[in-house]
């Protein structure tokens, strides 16, 4: 008999009648093997698998639900695995974040619907993570955060090498000249050679490190390596805890505070994080209602130090910060320098974030840098705004150019992604080093999804003059493996009436990162004329489907890219009965 819950379970409301309804949940359960005692009053635990061999990220999935499930059995629980919508970035198109919300209601109306007292959440690949924290916020039951895990060190030639970053610098290498295209496709096999997600500082790496950061789950959860046999020990201590929490009560809303995205802002400053990271922390902040505004990022965020010394930003990847003490010797230090801005944010384990980590171990400091010795002054990400981006765009100051942050410079405009391409190799294309690469309707509607294209290869002629980085704008995201002085996330979109739709080339841009300011050089009256004339372009295919759904009802990047109609908490109360 486990002990008495806090409030009732709701898969008892399922499970916990002696009548038709209760006949009817229990048998056709029962064609699984499961003896009458397992529906006894138990928490049954709900094992969120994205395991997809589409998403190779999260392949091993199984083996760590394996290891979930053995602690919830130890906890005195009862697991039940169920998949839901896996977003793999690799190979989804056009982009995982187009589907990240339809994931989300996947993962929500899979909690709400079914007898699941508690969820753990097995989450990866970018996506994965906020897709799985939205859906569960939505719900608001007691749920808790496995992550996959990094993969190994990339290795190649006898180096390091990082995913996805060593792609970028692959792929302008041989647009350079200097290296061979044999070469350059030499490399794919020893980037990813185990299983895991991106090893990078990239975008997954940055959410397990939120995910941790904001305490939804358990310590250590962010880095250890994927095939390390400890991340087992985590996904069975994280099965076991999940069972106490179904008892406890303890549901996201607890631990998803303000607090706890204030202390996430500044831990993303700290590690160097993804510019993802703003948009998928405004949606899961959404879920619950919870304010969290752009300038949030430069308001709480500044004056964060660098510390973490990772790739695209710095040097070393995942398993160097695993082994130099994780993500809680990042979150020591920056405790001891007051720069936990809520050290007594209560996390998943019961404990706050400091109690968790007050004494964890440093082992490295050329990965995780004392304070005095940054990798970045200001690692905070820089909001800008101004009358080509009035309701914001980001700019990540770990991975762009200081030469670049104050910088004026006349546009080169891309109508779109295909334009780009188009244009980008021609070398009679009228750019040079200070020219503003611009690109337009790559958005959430224009795209349609946002895809990370915003980082956009340097013109050929240039790289091959030597030509490392350029300024350039969009209102597409980037990759958190990608680097440059590069605006991102320019709300609104093109697609969406935004300025960027009526900049020409050769107008001239102003790009202040310290200022916080994005401009271009025309004034009012030329700006409402170029307006009054905009050809409209022609709106993206009504295809129906789930493409149109998303046009419809997608957010700004500002607002996170949600959709309209699934902000807020809409609890778990149990639905009707289904007979
Ligand atoms: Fe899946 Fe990077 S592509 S984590
Ligand atoms: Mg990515």
């Amino acid at each position: 008999m486990s002990p008495t819950p806090k409030r009732p379970l709701r898969s008892q409301e399922w499970f916990g009648s002696a009548d038709k309804n209760g006949f009817m949940y229990r048998s056709w359960m029962k064609n699984q093997g499961i003896p009458d005692h397992e529906f006894q009053g138990k928490p049954i635990i709900g094992i969120c698998n994205t395991w997809s061999e589409l998403t190779p990220c999260n392949a091993h999935f199984r083996k760590i639900a394996e290891h979930v499930r053995r602690g919830v059995f130890e906890a005195g629980g009862f697991p039940v695995e169920f998949p839901v919508f896996s977003n793999g970035e690799s190979n989804l198109r056009p982009t995982a974040m187009f589907t990240r919300n339809l994931a989300s209601i996947d993962v929500e109306e899979s909690i709400r619907g079914n007898p699941i007292d508690a969820v753990v959440l097995l989450a990866g690949c970018d996506k994965t993570t906020p897709a799985l924290l939205m859906g569960a916020a939505s719900c608001d039951i007691p749920a808790i955060v496995v992550s996959g895990g990094p993969m190994l060190n990339g290795k190649h030639q006898g180096k390091d090498i990082g995913s996805g970053t060593v792609v970028w610098q692959l792929h302008e290498a041989v647009k350079a000249g200097h290296i061979s295209m044999h070469e350059f496709m030499s490399a794919e096999a020893g980037m990813s050679r185990s299983a895991g997600t991106c090893n990078t500082m990239g975008t997954a790496s940055t959410m397990a490190c939120m995910a941790e950061a904001l305490g939804t789950s358990l310590p250590h959860n962010a880095a250890i390596p994927a095939v390390d046999a400890r991340r087992y020990v985590l996904a069975h201590m994280s099965g076991m805890r999940i069972v106490e929490m179904a008892l406890e009560d303890l549901r996201l809303s607890k631990i998803l505070t303000r607090e706890a995205f204030e202390n996430a802002i500044r831990v993303n400053a700290a590690i160097g994080g993804s510019t993802n990271a703003v948009i998928h922390l405004k949606a899961i902040a959404g879920r619950l209602g919870i304010p969290l505004e752009l300038e949030d990022w430069t308001s709480i965020g500044r004056g964060t130090p660098t510390i973490v010394d990772l790739m695209p930003s710095g040097r070393f990847l995942m398993e160097d910060l695993y082994y130099a003490g994780g993500l809680p010797a990042v979150l020591r230090r920056m405790g001891e320098a007051d720069l936990l801005r809520h050290p007594g944010a209560l996390t998943v384990n019961g404990k706050s974030l400091w109690e968790n980590v007050r004494e964890a171990p440093i082992y490295n400091d050329e990965v995780i840098r004392p304070l005095a010795k940054p990798l970045i002054e200001d690692g905070a990400i820089c909001i800008l705004r101004g009358n080509l981006a009035p309701r914001g765009a980001v700019l990540k100051p770990s991975a762009a150019s200081p030469h670049l942050m104050q910088h004026r410079g006349q546009a080169v405009v891309f109508e779109d992604f295909d334009h780009y391409k188009s244009r980008i190799n021609d070398p009679d294309l009228e750019v040079d080093a200070n020219s503003v690469l611009l690109m337009k309707n790559c958005g959430p509607k224009g795209y349609p999804g946002m895809a990370e294209v915003g980082n956009m290869g340097l013109p050929p002629k240039l790289l091959a003059q030597g030509v490392t980085d350029m300024v350039r704008i969009s209102d597409a995201r980037m990759s958190g493996t990608a680097y440059g002085t590069v605006v991102l996330h320019v709300a609104p979109e093109a697609a969406a009436g935004g300025p960027l739709a009526i900049v020409r080339d050769g107008d001239w841009i102003e790009l202040d990162c310290a200022g916080g300011r994005l401009h271009l050089e025309i004034d009012e009256a030329e700006m409402a004329a170029r307006f009054e004339n905009l050809q409209a372009r022609k709106p993206p295919e009504r295809t129906g489907g789930y493409r149109e759904l998303y046009i419809d009802h997608v957010l700004q990047a500002d607002q996170g890219c949600d959709f309209d109609f699934l902000l807020g908490c809409r609890g778990a109360e149990v639905p009707r009965h289904s007979h």
